[in-house]
């Protein structure tokens, strides 16, 4: 075979060689096969000096030309499999979310509300909702709450001076009527929602807070459900090493009435042996013959809690302005 023809089957091998390198390593011992000291390429060069005199430069010319040939060629892929060595080994998924850390996050009193409400999901609750720009009729009249009642006391409820003179609900309670006028019972209701009460800031009141309402009515329903299920929630929230008190308490809305009182370590070191997190009892039976329930039948208990109160024992917050001052160095730790 003539050496030109020995040139082309080198310079073959050489290129598929070459291109079938898979990493860098290979690469550099492919190359080394053809153009190394002891190559195929090399060795065809040596063979230059056994040419006749005449035939040498054509054919220093071809070696020379398939030699810069194979070297841009090793130049290439060395660029190529340079850029691929540093790409991840695994194939991407592009259309996976993406990891960067949440731009915004969900608030405190959301996050409380949100376990709360589950809590009683699993219970069998449904979630009720009302208006917060309330009538008298639904905040306290169909709550057998008399109208000389200091309740309704304009140092106590802000009013809006139209026709009307509708007012921005003082708790949550309005929202039981709501729901009763809508639906016969039975009924299992939770009701989470905004209240206002004339009231000055400070470390524990604000003008505005949160509610959870309360409504179970059905026939044959009992105080001992209603301690039972409140346990049960305020357990699965704040943890089972809390202790709940029931104390005799007067709602017009309710006969018995009870509060309920709260206690667990954090208490403890805020110096206090019960905190009072919750009004509740059984549903008067004027309520029920308000909203047209034969209280003979049905019977029926609620409550109302204060959303920020257990909020602050969940996470140790000694003033409730931080919920409002929407501070993000306070936010982001939740
Ligand atoms: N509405 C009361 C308050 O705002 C709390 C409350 C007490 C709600 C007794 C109830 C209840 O449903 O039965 O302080």
């Amino acid at each position: 075979m003539s050496l030109q023809d020995r040139l082309s089957t080198i310079r073959d091998a050489a290129v598929s060689e070459l291109m079938g390198a898979l990493d860098l390593p290979a690469l550099e011992r492919s190359k080394g096969l053809f153009l190394g000291p002891e190559g195929r390429f090399t060795a065809l060069i040596k063979e230059l000096s056994a040419l006749a005199r005449e035939e040498r430069p054509l054919a220093g010319k071809a070696i020379n030309a398939a030699k810069q040939e194979l070297e841009a060629l090793l130049a290439e892929k060395r660029a190529t499999l340079e850029r691929t060595a540093s790409l991840p080994k695994e194939a991407a998924d592009f259309t996976a979310p993406g990891r960067r850390r949440p731009l915004g996050r969900l608030h405190p009193l959301t996050l409380v509300t949100e376990d709360i409400v589950r809590a009683f999901r699993r219970l069998g609750f449904a979630v009720a909702d009302g208006p917060e720009i309330e009538d008298e009729y639904h905040c306290f009249d169909a709550l057998n709450t008399p109208s000389d009642h200091p309740a309704r006391d304009a140092q106590d409820t802000f009013f809006i001076e139209t026709p009307g003179r509708p007012l921005l609900r003082t708790h949550t309670s309005s929202v039981q009527i709501r729901v009763m006028e809508t639906m016969p019972p039975p009924i299992r209701i939770v009701v989470p929602g905004r209240v206002f009460r004339r009231d000055n800031a400070d470390a524990t009141h604000n003008p505005t807070f949160h509610q959870i309402e309360g409504l179970y009515v059905d026939k044959g329903v009992t105080l001992g459900d209603l301690k039972g299920t409140v346990e049960a929630v305020f357990k699965d929230v704040l943890g089972d090493d809390i202790k709940l008190r029931f104390r005799p308490h007067y709602f017009s809305y309710t006969e018995p009435s009870m509060e309920i009182d709260f206690t667990n370590a954090l208490v403890k070191k805020l110096g206090k042996d019960w905190l009072e997190i919750a009004g509740c009892g059984m549903v008067h039976p004027k309520v029920f013959e308000t909203v047209a329930y034969d209280p003979e039948v049905w019977s029926g208990w609620a409550f109302g809690f204060g959303i920020e109160r257990i909020a602050m024992l969940r996470y140790g917050i000694t003033d409730i302005r931080l919920f409002y001052e929407n501070d993000t160095r306070f936010l982001r730790q939740f």
